[in-house]
């Protein structure tokens, strides 16, 4: 998704963007000369947001481009050049430190998923930048963030637990790193009675993927991910308008592979662990069942209040195992409950942690990175609604009343980590509802970029 579409080049001859506003317009109109002023008349270009504004010289070639943004317009605006501008090389006008972000608002917005059409066959627009960007930087986010969108794309039927399995094989192959893969009724004997319990009734075995990277004595970065290939919601069946999407059910994974591939192609100093429970939540004979009581990883019983709330099942295996060296950090990321998205929306996930200073340090590398996310609350009153007449817990909040549907969430999965210094848990959507600048309809690897640019911030290479 990359290399091609951003090139190094400090004296660039490219065509020149202006950015301009309704106000700029006609100063700048005035300093191009020659045809601009008839052709922007004759076209209507008034610099409203959005607008672009093509401008030949004598022999017809583009001499420059006007570009319509509105004062105040959100970050990855120019990224929409990417898709607006006929093929060709050019250069944005714009401060030193805005460079950045248009660079990688414009290298996300080029995003296409191809793998079920022909690639687009028109030229497509390259960005020439110089020394304010950080080139190899850049590729490593796109990389990941590349890697995350293609999985989250791509359907059930071509990504089963195994083709997720795959992904992470390759990606940590590539990188030097080990992977460990427990399948089927192996995770039984290893210890995965929850994992294997909402994988079981699929065709497709569910795996525990458990890859590490990075020297043994560096600090011990955790990162786990909701893989659920496909969510029917099991017995508990949804109904079609809550199934359409849920190929994205593992986007928690793909978000924790995005991460990973950042942090290992940055060679960040940490001992990097990726466990991600890879399953389908089908519906069979061997289905398990509303009222059924399953052992885990962590000696709790779970009675099992909806076959749907399967996330935190197979995420309250994989944390335990996390749990168990006491890693520095754990990260979880998980597509995990509608209700954050009724609370916060698709764009905004909210994340939990005790860690008041990571919490705070999240917020900055957050808004820093364009990659929004925002905090809510471990409340543990509501603890109480996880309460369990005949086990040691429920999964769901069994008040009768809907209330608080991600913290109830948050606060199953916090029974599962006791041992982790920093425990972070992210209740992310990992979908675009519609094309925007930087943000392509489609699969997205949610607070990827944020984490990344916090743990690049936390643990400075050589
Ligand atoms: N994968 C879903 C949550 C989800 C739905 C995330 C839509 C993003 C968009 C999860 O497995 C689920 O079904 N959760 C249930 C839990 C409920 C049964 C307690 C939910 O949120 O409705
Ligand atoms: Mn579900
Ligand atoms: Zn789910």
């Amino acid at each position: 998704m990359r290399s091609s579409l951003i090139a190094f080049d400090p004296a660039s001859t490219a065509i020149p963007v202006h950015p301009v506003d309704r106000d700029g317009t006609a100063g700048l109109l005035q300093s191009l000369g020659g045809m601009a002023h008839v052709l922007a008349q004759t076209s209507g270009f008034e610099g409203t947001a959005g607008q672009v504004l093509l401008v030949p010289d004598a022999e017809g070639a583009p001499v420059a481009v006007l570009f319509g943004v509105a004062k105040d317009a959100p970050p990855f605006t120019l990224g929409d050049l990417a898709r607006k501008l006929p093929g060709g090389d050019y250069r944005l006008v714009c401060a030193p430190g805005e460079q950045h972000d248009a660079a990688l608002g414009f290298a996300l917005s080029s995003y296409r998923f191809d793998r079920y059409r022909k690639p687009a066959d028109k030229p497509r627009p390259r960005l020439m930048v110089g020394e304010g960007v950080d080139l190899a930087r850049l590729g490593h986010i796109l990389d990941g963030v590349g890697l995350a969108r293609d999985l989250v794309n791509t359907p059930a039927s071509d990504l089963g637990p195994a083709e997720l399995t795959d992904a992470a094989l390759k990606l940590f192959a590539d990188h030097g790193g080990r992977v460990r893969v427990i399948e089927g009724d192996a995770l039984l004997d290893e210890g995965f009675p929850m994992v294997h319990a909402v994988g079981r009734a699929s065709d497709r075995a569910p795996r525990l993927v458990d890859a590490v990277w990075g020297e043994e004595d560096h600090p011990k970065v955790t990162l786990v991910g909701k893989g659920v290939v496909f969510d029917t919601g099991g017995l508990d069946i949804k109904p079609s308008s809550g199934m359409a999407l849920m190929k994205k059910d593992m986007g928690g994974a793909a978000s924790v592979l995005a991460l990973a591939s950042m942090v290992m192609a940055a060679g960040l100093p940490v001992r990097l662990r990726v466990i991600i429970p890879a399953v389908e939540n089908a519906i069979s004979g061997s289905a398990f069942r509303p009222g059924d009581v399953l052992a885990s990883r962590k000696g709790i019983s779970v009675e099992i209040g909806n076959t749907d709330a399967e996330g935190r099942l197979i995420l309250a295996d994989a944390l335990a195992l996390a749990d168990e060296d006491a890693p520095d950090l754990v990260i979880d990321m998980a597509t995990l409950t509608g209700a954050a998205r009724v609370a916060l929306g698709p764009d905004l996930p909210p994340f939990y942690t005790d860690d008041e200073d990571f919490a705070s340090d999240l917020a900055r590398h957050a808004e820093a990175a364009r990659d929004p996310l925002w905090r809510m609350p471990l409340w543990r009153p509501y603890e109480s609604y996880l309460d369990s007449r005949i086990a040691d817990i429920n999964h769901i909040n069994t008040s009768g009343a809907g209330f608080a549907g991600s913290i109830t969430a948050a606060l199953f999965l916090s029974r599962f980590v006791e041992k982790a210094a920093t425990w972070v848990h992210f209740d992310i959507y990992g979908w675009n509802p519609a094309d925007r600048p930087g943000r392509p309809q489609g699969g997205e690897a949610q607070a990827a970029r944020a984490l990344f640019d916090l743990l690049a911030n936390r643990y400075p290479g050589r």
